[in-house]
């Protein structure tokens, strides 16, 4: 990075927080305040850096002052039928971290889910990302109305561009000067982006004015993503984790031929039989110590109650070392240099025809 990008990013980051401390401190502390006495002394060595708690999880804080929970559950693949109740369910037993998109088609039973949970709308961070097909200026404006309306909430949590759309980028600026507007108007706390390389995060920034606060990307142990880590630390930008268990390698695999089996990994085995846990408790654990956002998804009540179930124990540094050591590099998802606008109607006419 040349002296004026630095420059520009130290504006960036200045910005992006005055202006946020200025919205939002006095929500995240009165959210916060009553969820103080519920942390357990080993909750409270192990994530030093991330507490005071929203339901079961930590929080931790954004580049913009909000407090965001590192922990949550992903809806993506539910079935509709069982969305609100798995929502509700996993609110009521400590959840707090919601991850939705319009292009889950979900965002109705999600905000059901959370009526039914009893669990006060001021207690619960919620995500919902902007997906490709809105982006554009006034289109995003519409669809950020459209999914606020959806859920039934007049303020969304997090609103990420979903992917980066790189051969449509003038409309992904677009998109997020939209979004930076429904930022300054309060409609959002804070706002990031989804499956940005490190190189489409230096042409957002190098034309707009608020750092993302989040980039959720596809990250697990076969893929432990360095240089976007390495990026995301020097903007200050926090790395979420999707498909933080696998799972996009059994859902939807890039290539079907080769579906892997990560919580079957021998290495990840032994870890779970050393510390009396389950294989997903392990890698879960580990992007929880990586310092990672992890949003699980199960249509399984005993699996969400489990998942969620990992503030009690640590990895040892070998630990530690041993799942990083695991990197394959391999995606379960598409490319986002390659997955954009054409990209995803091709797939769709291709699941259309039964291909
Ligand atoms: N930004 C993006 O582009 C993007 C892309 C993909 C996903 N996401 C988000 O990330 C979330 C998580 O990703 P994901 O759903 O792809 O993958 P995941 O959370 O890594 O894995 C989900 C899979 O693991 C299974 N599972 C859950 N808990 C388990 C356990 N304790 N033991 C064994 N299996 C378990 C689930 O099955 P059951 O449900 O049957 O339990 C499901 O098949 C999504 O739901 C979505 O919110 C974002």
């Amino acid at each position: 990075m040349n002296d004026r990008t630095n420059k520009r990013h130290g504006e960036h980051r200045a910005r992006g927080v005055s202006r946020r401390d200025i919205l939002c401190a006095g929500a995240a502390v009165a959210a916060a305040a009553p969820l103080l006495a519920t942390g357990s002394r080993a909750l409270a060595r192990s994530t030093a850096t991330t507490t005071p708690l929203a339901g079961k999880s930590p929080l931790t804080t954004l580049n913009n002052g909000v407090r965001m929970p590192v922990f949550g559950v992903g809806t993506f693949s539910l079935p509709t039928i069982q969305t609100a109740d798995v929502v509700s369910f996993a609110l009521t037993h400590g959840y707090r971290l919601i991850d939705t998109a319009k292009n889950y088609g979900n965002e109705k039973e999600v905000g059901e889910g959370i009526v039914r949970s009893g669990v006060p709308r001021s207690e619960i961070f919620i995500t919902t990302k902007l997906w490709i097909e809105d982006f554009g200026y006034d289109e995003a404006l519409r669809a950020f109305d459209l999914s606020a309306k959806q859920l039934g909430v007049d303020q969304v949590d997090l609103y990420l561009l979903h992917w980066p759309a790189p051969s449509e980028f003038e409309k992904t600026i677009a998109a997020w000067k939209a979004v930076e507007k429904l930022y300054a108007d309060k409609r959002i706390r804070a706002i990031g982006v989804s499956n940005f390389t490190p190189e489409h995060l230096q042409r957002l920034m190098d034309r707009t004015d608020v750092v993302p606060a989040v980039n959720q990307i596809e990250l697990h142990p076969y893929l432990t993503q360095a240089a976007a880590r390495a990026a995301h630390e020097s903007y200050n930008i926090r790395t979420e984790s999707w498909s933080p268990i696998g799972g996009g390698f059994r859902n939807l695999p890039a290539d079907p031929t080769n579906v892997v089996h990560l919580l079957e990994d021998a290495v990840l085995v032994g870890l779970a039989r050393k510390h009396r846990k389950s294989v997903a408790q392990i890698v879960l654990r580990w992007h929880n110590q990586h310092g990672f956002i992890a949003i699980p998804k199960s249509q399984h009540y005993e699996r969400l109650l489990s998942n969620i179930d990992i503030f009690d124990f640590e990895l040892t540094a070998d630990d530690m070392a041993a799942i990083d050591a695991l990197n394959r590099n391999l995606r379960s998802g598409p490319d986002p240099d390659r997955f954009d606008v054409p990209a995803f109607r091709e797939i769709v006419e291709r699941r259309r025809a039964g291909g």
